[in-house]
Parts: C-alpha cells; structure tokens; sequence
C-alpha cells in the first residue's frame, strides 16, 4: 500500500482536489491522508461539506488579513511536522496558492516525491497572477509527477526543460467536479430546489449577469475598474447582476464602496458550490478573474468574459469561450453589451468547444501514481 498525503487550503483547490481525495480513498491501492492548511476557513469549510470530506489533519493557518509570508512560514512549518510523522511515499498540491507552494517546498526538503495537480499554467509574468505565477514555477521546477489539464500547459513545461516522463496530460479536476455537482443538481429534485430557493430576487425577464473578481493585482484601480462597469451596466435595466463577494476585506471594501445600493446589482456572500453550479448555469453572461470559473464556463456553454490583462488559461480565449477584457471600465462595458445586444456574437462564443477535459482527470491521476 503507498501512503499518499494529499494538501489543500483555499475554496478552489478544495473544489478541484475533491474529486481526487474521493478517488484516493475509495482505492485500497492507497493509504490517504488529507491535510487541509486552512488558509481559507469559511470558504473551505463550504467545499468540504458540498463534498463530504472530513480532513485527517487541519492546520488552521487563517488569520483575518493574513500576508504571503504569515501563510508561508505557518504552512511550511505545519506540513513539515506533519510528513515527520507520517511519512509518506507522496505528497500531491493543487495548481499556485500559497498553500501548494509551502507544502511543496516541506516535502522537498524532506526529499518526499511530490506530484502537482494542474500543472504547467504559465502567463510568464510574475506579477500577474501575483504571487500565483511564482507559486506554480516553483512546484514544477521539482515536481516528480506533474499532472498538466491540457496539452498547452505541457507543452509549457517541455519549454522549460522538464523532462517528459515527469509529465502526464488528465483534463482538468475541475470538470470532475463540475460533472458531479452538476449531476447531483439535475437527479435531486430537492437539492434543485435548495439551491433555487437561494434566489428568489431573480426575475426571469432579466438576464442574468454573474460576476467574481478576487485577484490582487486587481486590488485599487482593477477592482475600481470592474465595479464602475458594473454599475453602468446595470443602468440598462434589463439585467441583473449577481456578484458573490469574496471574504477577503480589500474586495469586500471596495465592491461595498462602489456597489452598494446600486440596482439591479445583489452582493451576496460567497455561494456554496452546489448553488454556486446552479447559478452559473442559470446566467447569460460570466464576468470574472477567477481562474476555476474560466474552466466551468465554456464546460457549461457559458460566455465568460476575464477582467484581467493575460490569463494562464489561453485555451479558452483561443476557442472563443473567453474574451479577455481587463479592468477599463469602458472596455468591459463594451465587451459585455455586444454579448447581450448581438445575438450573433452570443451564439458564437456560448457555442464554443471546452477545452478543459471530460470528467475522468481524477482517475487518470490516481492510476499513474498506482502504476507507479
Ligand atoms: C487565495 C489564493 C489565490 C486564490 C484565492 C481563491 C494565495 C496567495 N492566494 O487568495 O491564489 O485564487 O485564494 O479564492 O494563495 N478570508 C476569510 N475567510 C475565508 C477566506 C478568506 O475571512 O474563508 C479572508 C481573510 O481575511 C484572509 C483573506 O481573506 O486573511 C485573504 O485570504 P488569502 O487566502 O490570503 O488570499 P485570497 O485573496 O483568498
Ligand atoms: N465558487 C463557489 N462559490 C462562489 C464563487 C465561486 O463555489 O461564491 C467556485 C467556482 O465555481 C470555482 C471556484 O469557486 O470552482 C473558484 O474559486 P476562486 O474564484 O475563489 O479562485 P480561483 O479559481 O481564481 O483560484
């Protein structure tokens, strides 16, 4: 049996590492232990229940108002005491948060082989995503195993030198997540009705726009950016525009600043994931930064437009399921309005192929470390 300890710490990790953790733990190939850092509480702990995960190990990291380096030191510290005691044959992380970065570098010094979840995700700026694109260098540069979602992102890799065997294309888990909510949504007439009950401010003769924005080089004047076209956009009337706010208080500050009172707007709190699905699927147009939901939208046929300036997730831009549209105010409102004024451009982008996988990435993940 191979004893596989398995690290997470935000809502998307835990989203897109759920599937993996079930995969694992219902292999009697493996000995499992999951180790959630806690750098997200609330958020987290929501994942946690929509999938029926209860962590072997919690480090409870979060601090309101955390810095990088308060999540570095204290992940660090804290997975290492843990691959002490258990030493383990593996350890895997998910895709560029602090959490995977710090619990990459306590197995490396530990010289216990780790395998990396998406990835090979590159802008090849590292301030955009700040500090997500250092985080995901550093994982690769010795990652035993690196589990790429698509070709792209190998192909990334291989442009860095790493070697091919390391290398194994799956699909993105995100998918195998959006595939199981998704299905419990549609089978359970009561989980439908749970979730639909969340919304009863919804009209059905508005389109509905969904939006996130969370990232922190968007902090100050991209954030600013994106509200203030938001709120022209609202002015139409003929939309509703639902933004789930994200806990962090720098986005919550502005976005009450800016969005607050405004019609046609609702600020809700974060969702659930099972409401959140419904919600996606309920929208006309996605407005976010967010890296997971660029990989759910064009899965649901969803046109997602990204308010930043490069994304490491090209695939979609390059199907015609994503337009990148930055943070200018006018630019979103004009990239927007086309979505919802021309039918043909709708079609367009709502009918682009997904490039981010079919469900099975889990799988595919699992028996490479099995076969191993
Ligand atoms: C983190 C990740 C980012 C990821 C995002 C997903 C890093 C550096 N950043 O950013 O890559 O895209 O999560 O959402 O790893 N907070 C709460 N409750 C929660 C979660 C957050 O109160 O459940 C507040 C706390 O004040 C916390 C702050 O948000 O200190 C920031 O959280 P942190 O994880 O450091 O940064 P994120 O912006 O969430
Ligand atoms: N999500 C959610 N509830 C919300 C907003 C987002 O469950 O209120 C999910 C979303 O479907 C996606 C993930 O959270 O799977 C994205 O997380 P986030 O945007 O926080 O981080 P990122 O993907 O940018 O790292």
């Amino acid at each position: 049996m191979k004893k596989v300890v398995i690290v997470f710490g935000t809502r998307p990790e835990a989203i897109k590492m759920a599937p993996v953790v079930k995969t694992f733990r219902s292999d009697p190939r493996f000995e499992t232990v999951v180790c959630v850092s806690g750098q997200h509480r609330s958020m987290l702990d929501q994942v946690l229940s929509a999938f029926d995960i209860v962590p072997d190990i919690d480090l409870k990291v979060m601090r309101p108002g955390q810095t990088l380096t308060d999540v570095t030191v204290n992940v660090l510290q804290g997975v290492s005491d843990v691959l002490s005691a258990a030493k383990p044959d593996m350890v895997l992380v998910h895709g560029d948060t602090t959490t995977a970065m710090a619990a990459a570098t306590a197995a490396f010094y530990q010289q216990v082989p780790v395998g990396h979840v998406e990835a090979g995700l590159r802008t090849h700026n590292m301030w955009q995503p700040w500090p997500e694109e250092m985080n995901r260098c550093v994982i690769d540069l010795f990652a035993r195993w690196l589990f790429a979602p698509t070709e792209t992102a190998r192909t990334a890799l291989l442009a860095e030198r790493i070697p091919e065997e390391r290398i194994v294309v799956t699909g993105n888990t995100v998918i195998d997540a959006l595939l199981i909510a998704s299905e419990r949504i549609r089978t359970d007439p009561a989980v439908k009705r749970l979730c639909k009950d969340q919304f009863p401010f919804l009209q059905p003769d508005k389109r509905l726009v969904l939006v996130t924005a969370h990232r922190r080089e968007n902090f100050g004047g991209g954030l600013r950016g994106i509200y203030e076209a938001l709120a022209r956009l609202a002015r139409r009337g003929d939309v509703q525009i639902v933004y789930p706010v994200h806990l962090n208080e720098n986005v919550r500050r502005a976005a009450s600043e800016i969005l607050s009172g405004v019609e046609g707007v609702f600020l809700i709190e974060p969702l659930e994931y099972l409401p959140f699905v419904y919600l996606m699927n309920r929208s006309h147009i996605i407005v976010t930064d967010s890296g997971g939901i660029q990989e759910e939208a064009p899965a649901l046929g969803k046109p997602v437009l990204v308010t930043r300036e490069v994304t490491e997730r090209p695939e979609a831009v390059a199907a015609n399921a994503a337009r990148l549209v930055g943070t200018d105010t006018a630019r979103i409102v004009a990239e927007t309005e086309l979505l919802l004024d021309s039918p043909d451009e709708y079609r367009k982008v709502s009918c682009a192929e997904s490039p981010y996988g079919d469900g099975r990435a889990a799988q595919r993940i699992v028996e490479t470390l099995a076969n191993f």
